[in-house]
């Protein structure tokens, strides 16, 4: 695969994941060719076990591959330290996982705020991002209620506006629709659409049969092997 022109958040070239430990060697990913541009909304689906959460993994930064090429935003990151891959992870990515749990002493906007306070922001900016990022997942009524008291849906709209404090670039959901019904799931991922309007790149690990409503590509996995495929638009 050759890296074409676009503006290429992701490019992935030969990439392999190996997990060898007590268990035996297990080839996780094989042969990744992998490229995603600005303003893509990709969904990644397939068996359990057959790679999503490794390849979500890798993309975050929160795990290295053990052979070919990963370039996020054109940095390879192979010649980042761990300290710059956290500046980069810090900056640009925001995550949503399946099962986010928030701190049920902290209300709703507590539970947002959380990161910028680790961040060491003013409270002034906290402050205007909380209200501005509740407002954007529709929760801002909801800003000062207990976290317990929060439906699953709640919950996940509550993650994604912590996902977004950091004005990402690019939001890595995985399973974020995995814990609901199928109409919370389908509001969840229409808020992931809206956001991907606004120009942020989303990659979603789903199983939500009716993807096409809102991801422009699906990548298959399969025993750690690639296929994609392009919808129409
Ligand atoms: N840290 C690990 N050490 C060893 N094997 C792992 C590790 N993480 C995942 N695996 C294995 O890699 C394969 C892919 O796992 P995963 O990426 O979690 O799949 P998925 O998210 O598609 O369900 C599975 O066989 C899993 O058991
Ligand atoms: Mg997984």
């Amino acid at each position: 695969m050759q890296k074409n022109n676009k503006n290429s958040v992701i490019y992935m070239k030969s990439l392999g994941k190996r997990y060898d430990d007590e268990a035996g060697v297990l080839d996780a990913l094989k042969d990744v060719d992998l490229q995603i541009n600005e303003g893509d909304f990709v969904a990644i689906m397939g068996p359990s076990g057959s790679g999503k959460s490794t390849l979500m993994n890798i993309i975050g930064l929160l795990d290295k591959p053990t052979s070919g090429v990963f370039l996020l935003d054109d940095v390879d990151i192979a010649t980042l330290s761990p300290k710059k891959l956290a500046g980069l992870r810090r900056d640009k990515i925001g995550f949503v996982f399946q099962s986010f749990n928030l701190l049920p002493r902290l209300n709703v906007s507590q539970n947002v705020e959380l990161p910028m306070v680790y961040a060491r922001k003013s409270k002034s900016f906290r402050k205007k991002k909380t209200e501005e990022v509740l407002r954007k997942v529709g929760l801002l009524d909801k800003a000062k209620h207990k976290s317990n008291r929060m439906s699953g849906g709640q919950v996940q709209r509550v993650a994604i506006a912590r996902a977004l404090t950091n004005d990402p670039s690019l939001i890595l959901a995985d399973e974020p629709t995995g814990n609901l019904d199928t109409k919370t799931g389908t509001e969840i991922m229409n808020l992931l659409k809206d956001l991907n309007k606004q120009g942020v790149t989303i990659v979603v690990v789903t199983h939500n049969p009716e993807i096409g409503e809102y991801a422009n590509r699906i990548v298959w996995v399969r025993d750690g092997l690639l296929h994609n495929k392009r919808l129409a638009q």
